[in-house]
């Protein structure tokens, strides 16, 4: 990656994109520029973070020259897009914004950074340890080396998939509140071991692994989840005793309307 990148907001998910790219020397510490809101996050990043990287707090005149960096990446939380503004030290308009924001729309970043064009990007929380999924929108007039650019900032640590836009909100709704769900539901699982006597660690150690060998059955030996289901459940056995009780709790409808509401809530930002 030969280009400058400009980071604005540097919380948790941009190190997570960024670190993985300085660590395998994609990335020169030297060509990234970050703007922050507050000096007391960059003090806390000059001193911990372990690149060192050009930093800002936006109320320094000097947090300017990141406009002046051809590719951006925007990932400061939704509600605090109203303190962002194009510099007007920019000079090309066929500059790039890879925006992370939840259910902000390719329309609004457009309208708001006009000169730039602008991708929209949802990704997800496992790409801290290089198993993330991430889902690219292309706006308008992006050209082939803006699409290889952004592919190149999360190829390393997530799978990709290209959707048209209006897929993004369901595709997020799986994949970036998926793991919350996912760990309620591990939570819960051993919750129900520890009800029956098992210590917690132990009890969430048991539920994880298993959890991991059902998804590595199901993938090696090509199972559909029905076929897992049949496998494990006999006749007035244990395990259908066990989905008797999911079946008349409603799980499954709770589980659909939960990432329908997710959708939703994304398409409320939009
Ligand atoms: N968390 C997730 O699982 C996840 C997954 C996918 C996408 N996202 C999206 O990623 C975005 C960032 O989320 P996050 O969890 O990384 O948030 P975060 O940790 O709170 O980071 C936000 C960053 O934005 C900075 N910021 C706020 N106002 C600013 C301003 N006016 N100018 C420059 N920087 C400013 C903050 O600086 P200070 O620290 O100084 O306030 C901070 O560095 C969100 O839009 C979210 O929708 C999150």
């Amino acid at each position: 990656m030969t280009h400058k990148i400009a980071i604005i907001g540097f919380g948790n998910i941009a190190k997570a994109i960024i670190t993985p790219l300085l660590d395998k020397k994609l990335i020169k510490p030297e060509n990234v520029y970050c703007v922050v809101n507050s000096k007391k996050s960059l003090e806390h990043i000059k001193e911990n973070y372990k690149y060192n990287i050009n930093i800002f707090d936006s109320s320094s005149k000097d947090s300017k020259i990141v406009w002046d960096c051809k590719v951006k990446l925007l990932s400061v939380k939704p509600q605090h897009l109203k303190d962002i503004a194009e510099a007007d030290n920019i000079k090309t308009k066929d500059n790039l914004l890879v925006s992370i924001l939840a259910g902000v729309s390719i329309n609004r970043l457009t309208q708001k950074f006009p000169n730039h064009k602008c991708v929209r990007v949802v990704t997800n929380i496992p790409i801290t340890v290089g198993k993330g999924l991430t889902g690219i929108a292309w706006g308008e007039k992006i050209t082939k080396d803006q699409k290889q650019f952004t592919k190149e900032l999360f190829q390393n640590t997530s799978k990709i998939y290209e959707f048209t836009e209006d897929s993004l909100d369901i595709f997020l709704a799986l994949t970036s509140s998926g793991p919350a769900i996912i760990a309620l539901i591990i939570e819960a699982l051993s919750d129900g071991g520890l009800s029956g006597g098992l210590p917690k660690m132990l009890s969430e150690e048991l539920v994880m692994e298993m959890i991991l060998g059902t998804i590595s059955l199901i993938k090696e030996e090509k199972l559909t989840t029905s076929d897992v289901k049949n496998l494990v459940t006999s006749p007035g056995g244990t395990t259908i005793s066990a989905l008797r009780v999911l079946e008349k709790k409603s799980i499954r409808s709770a589980l659909i309307e939960s990432i329908v509401s997710a959708r939703n809530r994304s398409k409320d930002f939009s």
